[in-house]
């Protein structure tokens, strides 16, 4: 894999796996102030990050070394509207900076998987900060947010509220890879 790639999916695996970390931490917070849906969506959205994050980091087998990475995370958790507004701030850096610049670099580098990767990172962030921000909007006028279900692609990390899908639109998995929270 050509270096700065695989430089940029080891900051992607990192930043996935913190971003998991921070969501179920989140999510304990959403809970204890009564927000049952926002947690249930912390913790969809946690899984999803994990997807990303393993998906990156079987990217990665050919490695042996152990290595350095650093990863863009915002930190300062709160209570739930502003752990929602830190939430909003990652996906959007993912979506607006990071990913973007990810998938380009790894396009004009030819690395096919890599960009695969990105991209279904990517595609999944877009639908989180969706998310967060609907969440955000319940939370602030002291509402839980109005829910359904929400289901998870255990292959790309592709997230849907509302009913399971038919099929994934990013990866094209069936139905039945969704998992529901
Ligand atoms: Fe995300
Ligand atoms: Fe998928």
């Amino acid at each position: 894999m050509k270096l700065i790639t695989q430089e940029n999916m080891m900051s992607a695996f990192a930043g996935e796996s913190q971003a998991h970390m921070r969501y179920l931490h989140f999510a304990e917070i959403a809970d204890k102030e009564g927000f049952k849906n926002v947690a249930r969506l912390f913790r969809a959205v946690a899984f999803s990050e994990q997807v990303h994050a393993i998906n990156h980091l079987k990217k990665l087998e050919h490695l042996k070394d152990g290595f350095v990475t650093v990863a863009h995370a915002p930190f300062g958790p709160g209570n739930t509207s502003k752990n929602l507004e830190l939430a909003i701030m990652g996906e959007e850096f993912e979506t607006e900076e990071m990913y973007p610049a990810y998938l380009e670099i790894a396009k004009l580098q030819g690395e096919r998987m890599a960009e695969m990767s990105f991209k279904w990172a990517f595609e999944s962030e877009k639908e989180h900060a969706k998310l967060f921000r609907r969440a955000k909007e319940a939370v602030d006028k002291g509402e839980d947010a109005p829910f359904k279900g929400i289901y998870v692609c255990e292959i790309c990390g592709y997230t849907v509220e509302g009913e399971r899908p038919d099929r994934c639109p990013i990866c094209g998995a069936s139905g039945e890879k969704f998992r529901e929270f």
